[in-house]
C-alpha cells in the first residue's frame, strides 16, 4: 500500500527448491526478506536487496542472531515461512534401522528449527499484535510415508506446531498456518526424479499426473502471505495433486 513500509518475510532453508521459488514469488509481491540457510551464498542470492544469512535453524544462538540482524537490517519481520527441512538420508530405513544420529538430525532441522525460529519470532510479533507464522510441513506429516519414520513423524510434529501456535496466539492477533506439499521436483527429490522408471511410477501414482514444481508450492505459500485468508488460521493446506487421495 502507498506510503507504508514493505512487508518483511524471513524464509528459512530459502537457498534452495521450495524456499528459493518462496524468496523469489514473495520478493515479486513486495516483501523484503531476510534469507536463512546453511549456504550462506545461496540465501544471499536468494533475498535479493534484502539479507541472506548462513544459519543454521537448529542452533539456537544462530536464530536469535539472524532475527537480530533481520530486524536492524529490514525491519520487524510479519511473515516467517518455517521451509527449511531434511529426509535424513536418501536410503528408506524403517525405525529400527534408522541411525540414532540421523534421527536426532531429522528432528533437529525440521521440529526443533520450527521452535526455535518462531519462539523468536513471536516473541517479536506479540508485542505488535500482528504476524503469520507458516511452516512447511508434509502429506508425510499426515501418513507416513513408507519407510520414512524419522521424517514422516517430524513432518507430524511440524504440523502440530502449526496448530498449536495458531491456538495460543490467535488472541494475540498472530496467525499460524502449514503447507502440506507432496512430491515436489528439487534437490531434496532430484536423485529420485532422474531414475526414468521411478519417476513414471510416482507420477502414475499422483491423480493429476505430474510432481508439482517448487512454484506450485511457492503459490500457496504466498496466498497464505498474502493475508487475504485473513480468516484462516491453524489450518494444514495440502498441495499435492491429489496424491494423499488415494
Ligand atoms: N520436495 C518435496 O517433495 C517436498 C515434499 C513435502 C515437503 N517438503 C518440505 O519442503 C521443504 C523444502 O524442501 P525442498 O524440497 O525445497 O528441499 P531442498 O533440499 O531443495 O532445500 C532445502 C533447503 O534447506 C536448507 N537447509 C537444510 N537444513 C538446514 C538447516 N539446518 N538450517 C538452515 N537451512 C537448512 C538447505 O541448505 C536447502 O537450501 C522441506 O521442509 C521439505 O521437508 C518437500
Amino acid at each position: 500500500m502507498a506510503g507504508q513500509a514493505p512487508r518483511v518475510a524471513v524464509v528459512t532453508g530459502g537457498g534452495s527448491g521450495i524456499g528459493r521459488a518462496t524468496c523469489e514469488r514473495l520478493r515479486s509481491e513486495g516483501f523484503r526478506l531476510g534469507v536463512f540457510d546453511l549456504d550462506a551464498g545461496s540465501a544471499s542470492e536468494a533475498a535479493g536487496d534484502g539479507l541472506g544469512l548462513g544459519v543454521d535453524v537448529a542452533v539456537e544462538g544462530e536464530v536469535t542472531a539472524a532475527f537480530s540482524a533481520v530486524e536492524e537490517a529490514l525491519g520487524p519481520v510479519d511473515v516467517l515461512v518455517n521451509n527449511a527441512g531434511i529426509t535424513g538420508s536418501l536410503e528408506a530405513t524403517r525405525l529400527h534401522e534408522t541411525p540414532v544420529e540421523q534421527w536426532d538430525r531429522v528432528m533437529d532441522v525440521n521440529i526443533r528449527g520450527v521452535y526455535l525460529c518462531s519462539r523468536v519470532a513471536l516473541a517479536s510479533m506479540v508485542p505488535r499484535r500482528s504476524g503469520h507464522i507458516i511452516t512447511v510441513a508434509s502429506v508425510a506429516g499426515m501418513d507416513p510415508f513408507p519407510a520414512r519414520s524419522a521424517y514422516s513423524v517430524s513432518k507430524a510434529a511440524a504440523l502440530l506446531a502449526a496448530r498449536s501456535i495458531a491456538l495460543d496466539y490467535a488472541g494475540d492477533g498472530i496467525r499460524s498456518n502449514a503447507v502440506c506439499p507432496g512430491m515436489a521436483e528439487t534437490p531434496m527429490t532430484k536423485w529420485r526424479l532422474d531414475q526414468p522408471d521411478l519417476r513414471a511410477a510416482i507420477e502414475t501414482s499422483i491423480p493429476v499426473g505430474r510432481v508439482a514444481q517448487p512454484e506450485d508450492i511457492a503459490e500457496a505459500i504466498a496466498l497464505l502471505a498474502s493475508g487475504r485468508l485473513s480468516y484462516m488460521t491453524g489450518h494444514g493446506l495440502v498441495v499435492d495433486g491429489g496424491w494423499s487421495l488415494r
